[in-house]
């Protein structure tokens, strides 16, 4: 969703590193972009449609000399991409950056006409604008004005502001809308993400919600919501520069899938062999209920079956745009996990707050360290798989489903029915899962095939059964979101209840048979679409891979593992399929249309 950066400093080149910080954004999604700088006289705007080469471009015509500046990348909301609607918004004596959305916007509109304002755009960010310049001519000071305004806001945000009659001075406050503060040498900055000033800097401090920030070249101070004076500690960021380089992969999204059997060996390591959470004690909670969105959702289904199966522990699964409107569903003995890559999505966020309200114990699976989430809940699991910078999660789904394994275990230890075969089983297997998901990744040649009998198709099902099902899921969602091909994943055995009718001559369906207990179920599904004229890609372990040339046409072999890993090997060739189909439709691989990374907005 829309970046945002501020940067004021000593020296005279702020639109360069407010530039160079919005392209380390541009992976949360964005359709325009802009910039304010101060240009020893004047505060200046520049805005553009598109990518970000399209505002370099006009900036290259300018002398952009300058020691302040803030800047934005906008994923539209209220109204369409267009230069009018893109940030920064200017009204009287302020200008401002945001992220999030105002809700009460049009209310506050209306008012605002018939105090005498008049506006140029759609969104909701001029009318917030519009809305700080009037708290502040009523004030007649920056911070109490910017105290006033978000009194009246409602929503979420997150605000860099300067002040026409200070405009070297970058004003900042949040809500539910992440930003960081970061002090590098030669100044300071106001940003959405780390990644954003990384290459200036690792020194930051969150803001809380509540907080107001006033940020020189010089001095950062920090004001609570009656404006007195609060010390802030930094922190040094654990993730650098270079973690946000392709180094050599023709996309982020294939270097985050070359980047897991390393990650997934590093969550077994520390959460398994080191056991470093063993204080969750499922047997004090009455219900488990996991809530995410997205691919989140989908590591979060793989999780239910692996604590139902084999932990014997009932887990609802519900999406979190649903859950957080769903408070009778939550007691004080309820566990809640939510799963969240990024630890800012909104809808997350706001259903583990319901559920700390109604006095469940929250954990979170998380990977970014320090983000909203992490910081919220009773007990955060971090996945630490580094910064994933593709739209389309990977490692972070991998990694996600791999504490999951490590979870269901622990319940299977807890419930006493982990046997000691079962438990030398499992941990062979988790130890050897590094070098056989490698193995999976490099058969590429494989992947590619698949892909050319599969790319010139507008529709793709994907079947399976039991824990195959769940990672359906996750292989229909990467397909959809990075090659643009309508996909659907069902149930093997809930095709023929409607479905099956979209079945024609030629229409690609993925099968999945990893479960022994249901193979036969699931082959069954398959020849019956076969018998409608399906073209069969079918994935299995290697211990049918000789049985299957009746009903598959292209088949995806993965070595035999147990239910704890072997999620993660079928998932990773799916990653790969979605991967090479996209390329060979010329889709923006790591930036696919009118999605965000990290989706703060309701
Ligand atoms: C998946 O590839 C997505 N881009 C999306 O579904 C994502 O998983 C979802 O928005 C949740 O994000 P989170 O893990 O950061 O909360």
């Amino acid at each position: 969703m829309c970046g945002i950066i501020g940067y004021t400093t000593r020296k005279n080149n702020s639109v360069e590193v407010a530039l160079n910080g919005l392209k380390n954004l541009e992976y949360r999604g964005y359709d325009s972009s802009g910039i304010a700088f101060f240009d020893g006289q004047n505060v200046d705007i520049v805005k553009s449609k598109g990518k970000i080469s399209n505002l370099d471009e006009k900036l290259a015509t300018m002398n952009t000399d300058s020691c302040c500046a803030i800047a934005h990348t906008r994923w539209a909301t209220h109204g369409e991409p267009n230069e009018t609607n893109a940030h920064p918004h200017h009204v009287g004596d302020v200008t401002l950056v945001h992220n999030g959305i105002i809700e009460n916007y049009a209310e506050l509109k209306e008012e605002l006409i018939s105090k005498g304002y008049t506006f140029q755009s759609e969104t909701d960010t001029e009318v917030a604008t519009a809305y700080l310049d009037y708290c502040y001519k009523q004030t007649g000071d920056k911070l109490k004005a910017l105290v006033e305004a978000t009194k009246g806001l409602r929503g979420s945000y997150a605000f860099d502001v300067i002040y026409n009659d200070e405009p070297a001075t970058i004003y900042a406050t949040r809500k539910d809308s992440p930003l960081v503060i970061g002090y590098a040498h030669d100044g300071n900055f106001a940003a959405s993400d780390i990644s954003a000033i990384l290459n200036y800097t690792n020194k930051y401090s969150l803001i809380n919600e509540g907080e107001f920030v006033k940020i020189t070249r010089d001095i950062v101070t920090f004001y609570d919501s009656d404006l007195n004076e609060i010390e802030k500690k930094s922190q040094t960021a654990s993730w650098d520069a270079a973690q946000y380089q392709k180094n050599g992969y023709d996309h982020f999204m294939l270097k985050e899938i070359y980047e897991q059997p390393k990650a997934i060996a590093g969550i077994f390591d520390r959460y398994y062999t080191n056991c470093t959470y063993s204080d969750i004690d499922f047997k004090s909670f009455d219900k488990i209920h996991i809530v995410a969105c997205g691919s989140a959702m989908h590591a979060a289904l793989v999780g239910k079956y692996l604590l139902q199966t084999y932990g014997k522990i009932p887990v609802m699964v519900e999406v979190a745009s649903e859950y957080r409107y769903n408070e009778e569903l939550i007691t004080p003995s309820t566990l809640l996990i939510v799963v969240s890559q990024s630890g800012e999505t909104a809808d997350t966020i706001a259903a583990l707050r319901l559920a700390k309200e109604k006095g469940a114990y929250v954990v979170g699976i998380v990977n970014a360290v320090g983000s909203t989430i992490s910081r919220e809940v009773d007990k955060c699991i971090y996945t630490y798989a580094g910064p994933e910078i593709a739209v389309a999660t990977t490692k972070g789904y991998t990694t996600q489903v791999a504490v999951f394994s490590t979870l269901a275990l622990m319940a299977m230890k807890q419930n006493g029915v982990l046997t000691d075969e079962k438990a030398q089983e499992i941990k062979e297997d988790l130890l050897s899962i590094e070098s056989k998901l490698q193995n999976v990744i490099d058969n590429r040649d494989l992947y590619l095939d698949i892909a050319k009998d599969i790319y010139t198709h507008n529709d793709v099902f994907f079947i399976g059964r039991g824990i195959d099902s769940a990672v359906c899921m996750e292989g229909s969602l990467k397909l959809k979101e990075i090659s643009y091909t309508h996909s659907e994943s069902y149930s093997a055995g809930e095709l023929k209840h409607g479905t099956i009718s979209l079945i024609e001559e030629g229409t690609p369906v993925i099968s999945i048979a990893t479960d022994e207990k249901l193979y036969e179920k699931t082959v069954s599904n398959i020849k019956e679409t076969k018998a409608r004229g399906s073209f069969s890609i079918f994935v299995t372990t290697d211990m049918h891979k000789d049985q299957c040339s009746e009903f598959s046409d292209k088949l995806v072999v993965l070595p035999k593992t147990t239910d704890f890993t072997e999620p993660i090997l079928t998932v990773a060739a799916l990653q790969l399929i979605a991967y090479e189909t996209a390329k060979l439709r010329g889709c923006d691989i790591d930036k696919p249309r009118n999605l965000a990374k990290s989706v703060t907005v309701e």
